[in-house]
């Protein structure tokens, strides 16, 4: 048994309104304190020590990201919330991991691999000749009965139908304020795609908070967790201005 001392301090609220719930400390600590929610949308650590390959003043500034030293089991952390948290039959966008590593955890009936398309190669290694401009984004849908899952009748109908590429050029590099921070359009687009206006979104990973940010300018509630207190402090800060444009759209 770890000493008490040791145990991960229980997640405190960083940011709080009718609308969203921001935690900052350890997703793992949500089980079980989360409500019920309808849409999850995130892009978790990759467990790869991801240090940004741009110059070393942006590397000085970021550092290394909190829970990317591959002692995470993203997949495993990831099927606990979606099996006590995420409503059967609901949708989940997970950045950096594939469809066979989260259809188990996670009691993914159909899966689908998209692609963000991120239109110009990041620096990456130059020893390659290709380099890296776009990420995996796995998509699927909860199938909590093993029984549908196993006889194929989990899959999801249809209610629209995109391409499997989507086109949104990554944050600008002298303004981002994380080393891999998502275009809120990306996050919209995901988030309007699989859940209504009034619906929760749940991101435990949420960094400087995009998935949060577009989720309250379209109209849904959301929750999210960061483990970094810088990044958990930038997310606040996000959410607080992107509440005021939400608040300044309905008046209008
Ligand atoms: C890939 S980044 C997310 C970036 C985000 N999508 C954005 O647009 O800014 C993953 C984030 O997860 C956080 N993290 C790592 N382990 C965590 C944990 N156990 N609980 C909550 N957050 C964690 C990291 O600090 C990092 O900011």
């Amino acid at each position: 048994m770890p000493a008490e001392e040791d145990a991960p301090p229980a997640p405190v609220v960083a940011y709080q309104s009718d609308r969203v719930t921001l935690y900052r400390g350890d997703a793992a600590q949500l089980v079980g304190i989360l409500p019920t929610v309808d849409l999850l949308a995130t892009d978790p650590p990759y467990g790869v020590k991801f240090v940004s390959k741009r110059d070393a003043r942006t590397r000085a500034r970021f550092g290394p990201l909190l829970g990317d030293d591959g002692t995470l089991d993203v997949p495993a952390l990831l099927g606990v919330l979606t099996r006590g948290h995420l409503r059967n039959r609901r949708h989940a966008y997970v950045f950096g991991y594939r469809p066979d590593q989260l259809t188990e955890p996670m009691q993914l009936g159909s899966t689908a691999e998209l692609i963000w398309d991120k239109g110009v190669p990041g620096r990456g290694n130059f020893e390659m000749p290709w380099g890296p401009a776009h990420e995996l984004i796995t998509f699927g849908a909860r199938c909590a009965s093993a029984a549908h899952r196993a006889d194929g009748s989990g899959k999801t109908a249809a209610r629209m139908r995109a391409g499997s590429v989507l086109r949104y050029g990554r944050p600008n590099g002298k303004t981002t304020r994380h080393p891999t921070e998502k275009p809120v359009p990306l996050m919209a687009e995901l988030i309007e795609s699989s859940s209504r206006r009034g619906e929760v979104v749940l991101d435990p990973f949420a960094g400087s908070g995009s998935t949060l940010v577009a989720a309250v300018l379209t109209g849904r509630r959301a929750i999210g967790c960061e483990l970094d207190p810088r990044y958990a402090e930038v997310a606040a800060r996000r959410l607080a201005e992107a509440e005021r444009i939400a608040d300044m759209m309905r008046a209008a």
